[in-house]
C-alpha cells in the first residue's frame, strides 16, 4: 500500500501577523504545499492527470490548536480519513519538530471531477496512493502476532505507550496523541477484528486481546509500557493487569469502568449483536453516537461528528459482533483495583453519558495511586473531542513518572 511521506516545512515571517503568529489563511498554504510536495516526492505531481481525474475541494476545516511562529519547522502528514463514491476526506496533522507539539489540523473533502467538470467514481489507485481504506499515519505497519496480524502506528522513540481504543473505533482514536506526545515510543495498535487488523470469525475475548497485545510489546521488544485504554480499551488494559502485569508500567484509564455487565447490559449486548446482524454496522454506529459523543461537541463539532460516524461504520462485522460477546463476557475488574500499584491517571469527559464522572470518581478513589481528570466540553471519546487537553494532560501524568518506565 503506498504511503505519501510527512513533509517538513518552515514558518516565514511574511506569512505571520502583527502578533507574528502564522496566519490562518497561510495555514491553508502549507497544508496545501505540503500534500503537493508530498505527491512530487511519490508518484509525481503529475499523478491526477496521469489517470485523468482532478480533485476539487469541496470542504475545508481546520482546527488550530497552538499558534506556529517563525522558524518553527512542521512536519505535516496526510492520510485518508474517508473514501466515498465520488470523493474522499483526507486529514493533514500539523506537528512542531522541536516538541513533538499538534499545532493545527485540516480536514479536507475532494470531490472527484472528470476533463469536463463531472464528478466521477474515486480511482482505485488514487484511494491507494492516500493509503487506501481505513485510517493511515505515518509508521502504520502489520505485526503478526501469533494467530491475527494487527495494524499499528508506532512512532517516536523512549518509553514506551501502549493506546488501546474503545468500541467500534479503531486507532485513529488516538490519532492527536500518538502525533503529539514526542519522547515517548507511541504504540496505537487496531485490535483484532477491528480497523485495519485481521478479521477472524470468532475468537474474541478480552484474553485474545490482552495476549495479542502482549505479543505486540514482544515483537517490539519492548518489556514494560504504559498503558492508554479508552473505554472497552480501558477493559482490556485490565485484562493486561490480570495476565501480564509485568508488563504494565503505568496506567492511563480514561472514559471507562472497571465492573462487569450486569444482566441489563448483557441483554443490551445480546440486542446490539442481533442488531449487527440484522441491520449491520452501520446501525449500531447510528444507535451509539449521540452517547458517545459529548453535547458541545454534537453542538459545535460536526465534522468530528462524521467522523466518528464513518469510523464505526467501517468496523467488520465479525470484529463488532465478536467485541460485544468479549465485553459482555468480561470479568469484573473491581477486586484488581486495590492491588494497582502502577502510578495511574484517570481521565474522563464531563459530558460523558457512557462512563460519568461519577462513574470516573469511583474508579479513583478503589486504586491507591490513582490521580483524577475531567476534561470539560468532551464526552466518552475525550481524545478526539477535546485532543488539545487530553494530550496536555498525558504528556504531564508521563512526564512525572518517566524513570519508571525501563
Ligand atoms: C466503548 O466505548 O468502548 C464501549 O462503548 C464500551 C461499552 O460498551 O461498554
Amino acid at each position: 500500500m503506498t504511503r505519501l511521506p510527512a513533509i517538513e516545512v518552515t514558518v516565514y515571517p511574511y506569512e505571520c501577523d502583527a502578533y507574528g503568529h502564522l496566519n490562518e489563511a497561510a495555514w491553508l498554504l502549507l497544508f496545501e504545499r505540503a500534500r503537493w510536495e508530498a505527491l512530487a516526492r511519490g508518484p509525481g505531481a503529475d499523478f491526477f492527470g496521469r489517470h485523468g481525474v482532478w480533485p476539487a475541494v469541496r470542504r475545508a476545516v481546520v482546527d488550530y490548536h497552538k499558534p506556529a511562529f517563525p522558524g518553527d519547522v512542521l512536519a505535516i502528514d496526510i492520510h485518508l480519513e474517508d473514501l466515498g463514491r465520488t470523493s474522499i476526506t483526507l486529514t493533514q496533522h500539523a506537528v512542531r519538530t522541536a516538541d513533538g507539539t499538534l499545532l493545527a489540523e485540516a480536514h479536507l473533502v475532494f470531490v472527484m471531477i472528470d476533463g469536463e467538470g463531472r464528478p466521477m467514481p474515486v480511482p482505485e489507485v488514487v484511494a491507494e496512493v492516500f493509503g487506501g481504506r481505513g485510517p493511515a499515519l505515518p509508521g502504520t505497519a502489520a505485526f503478526p502476532v501469533g494467530e491475527v496480524t494487527l495494524a499499528a502506528d508506532v512512532r517516536g522513540d523512549g518509553p514506551a505507550l501502549l493506546f488501546i481504543h474503545g468500541f467500534p473505533l479503531d486507532r485513529s482514536l488516538w490519532a492527536h496523541q500518538v502525533a503529539a506526545l514526542a519522547g515517548w515510543r507511541r504504540i496505537a495498535p487496531d485490535l483484532r477484528g477491528l480497523g485495519a487488523s485481521q478479521v477472524l470469525e470468532t475468537g474474541y475475548s478480552m484474553a485474545a486481546y490482552a495476549d495479542d497485545l502482549a505479543r505486540l510489546l514482544d515483537r517490539l521488544e519492548i518489556r514494560r509500557a504504559v498503558v492508554a485504554g479508552l473505554s472497552m480499551g480501558g477493559y482490556v488494559a485490565f485484562e493486561m493487569l490480570r495476565r501480564h502485569r509485568d508488563r504494565v508500567a503505568g496506567l492511563i484509564l480514561m472514559d471507562t469502568r472497571a465492573e462487569a455487565d450486569g444482566a441489563e447490559a448483557r441483554a443490551a449486548r445480546e440486542q446490539m449483536i442481533a442488531l449487527a446482524r440484522a441491520e449491520g454496522v452501520r446501525e449500531v454506529a447510528e444507535r451509539m453516537l449521540p452517547r458517545l459523543v459529548g453535547r458541545s461537541t454534537q453542538q459545535t463539532q460536526p465534522h468530528l461528528v462524521e467522523q466518528v460516524r464513518e469510523m464505526m461504520a467501517r468496523a467488520p462485522l465479525p470484529g463488532v459482533v465478536g467485541a460485544l460477546g468479549a465485553m459482555r463476557d468480561r470479568a469484573d475488574a473491581t477486586p484488581l483495583l486495590p492491588e494497582i500499584a502502577v502510578p495511574t491517571l484517570v481521565v474522563v469527559g464531563q459530558e460523558d453519558e457512557m462512563t460519568p464522572p461519577a462513574t470516573a470518581r469511583a474508579l479513583t478513589e478503589a486504586i491507591p495511586s490513582a490521580a483524577m481528570t475531567v476534561i470539560p466540553g468532551a464526552g466518552h471519546l475525550a481524545p478526539l473531542e477535546a485532543p488539545t487537553a487530553v494530550t496536555r494532560v498525558c504528556a504531564e501524568f508521563l512526564e512525572a513518572m518517566r524513570e519508571g518506565v525501563a
